[in-house]
């Protein structure tokens, strides 16, 4: 069975969007090796679960999103435990990254270190006016070690990522929409309808060039611009033989609502 015994997150599937609320609020839900690997496991089982088409991700109580790695155990670690915490929270993130349907994160206050880098690996951002953003790990005498340093570089460009990294400052949601870290703020009130309806809109789009969609960004991201060209002019030629593009072109010359069966 699916999303089975599971203490650190809760997974609630309304109408295909399974919303992951990572509950741990007592320590404003930081992420200790166990919620990681409930959060692997709910991806890999919403993967193959064909009633889940998009993912929300938040956290649970009224502060924080994720206020990070758990300090408590990080500060156990040594160079060798260090190093593989950093690889399975690598490969943890990165498979939300690359999951097939949409992530959304709706960031409902701090999103600081793991936290923020958990927010990165998602496809869309969303934040609540409460919302506070950033990289505190050289605070710590550590750095991001969950894909921070690489993702915020790619989003933010060079220069604001080693900024923000730098000086552990954390951002607000309107500084973090300003320089491109939130795709969008909303009041706290309504982020969870907010982000459902753009899981919704997505829903109504063909799933195969949604998936081909997430794997080409994420995949040409990594690739010279030519090799990335190659990638999509594959997947679109993919996608021309599938059932849903038909659908797709047929319902426009018939002026109707397609209707997608992923095939
Ligand atoms: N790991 C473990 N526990 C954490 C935590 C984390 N990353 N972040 C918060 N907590 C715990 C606190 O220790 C506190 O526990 P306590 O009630 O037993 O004392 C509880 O969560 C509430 O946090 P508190 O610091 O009292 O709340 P605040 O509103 O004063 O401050 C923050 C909120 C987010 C600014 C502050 O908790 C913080 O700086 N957290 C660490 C952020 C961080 O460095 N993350 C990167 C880790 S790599």
């Amino acid at each position: 069975m699916a999303y089975e015994n599971l203490e650190n997150v809760k997974v609630e599937i309304r109408e295909r969007v399974l919303v992951l609320t990572i509950d741990r609020p007592k320590v404003l839900n930081a992420l200790n090796a166990q919620t990681m690997e409930e959060i692997h496991r709910v991806f890999t089982d919403a993967r193959d679960d064909e009633s889940v088409g998009a993912v929300i991700v938040t956290g649970g109580g009224e502060k924080a999103f994720v206020a990070g790695a758990d300090i408590n155990e990080l500060a156990k670690k040594n160079s060798i435990t260090g190093k593989e915490t950093s690889e399975r929270g690598q490969y943890i993130l990165s498979r939300v990254e690359r999951f097939p349907k949409p992530v959304i994160a709706a960031i409902n206050g701090f999103a600081l270190g793991g936290g923020c880098e958990l927010a990165l690996a998602c496809h869309i951002r969303i934040a609540s006016d409460t919302a506070q953003i950033g990289l505190p790990e050289l605070t710590l005498g550590i750095i991001p070690g969950y894909g921070g340093t690489q993702r915020m570089a790619r989003l933010l460009g060079k220069g604001k990522a080693l900024e923000l990294i730098l000086t552990s400052d954390r951002v607000k949601a309107d500084e973090a929409e300003r320089i491109g870290l939130v795709n969008r703020v909303v009041p706290l009130a309504e982020l969870m309808a907010t982000a459902e309806a753009m899981a919704r809109k997505i829903l109504e789009r063909g799933p195969l060039a949604v998936r081909a969609s997430i794997e080409a960004v994420n995949s040409g991201l990594d690739m010279a611009q030519a090799d990335g060209e190659f990638l999509e002019a594959t997947l679109f030629g993919l996608l021309c033989a599938s059932e849903d593009t038909k659908e797709g072109m047929n319902a426009f010359l018939e002026k109707r609502k397609a209707n997608f069966q992923g095939k």
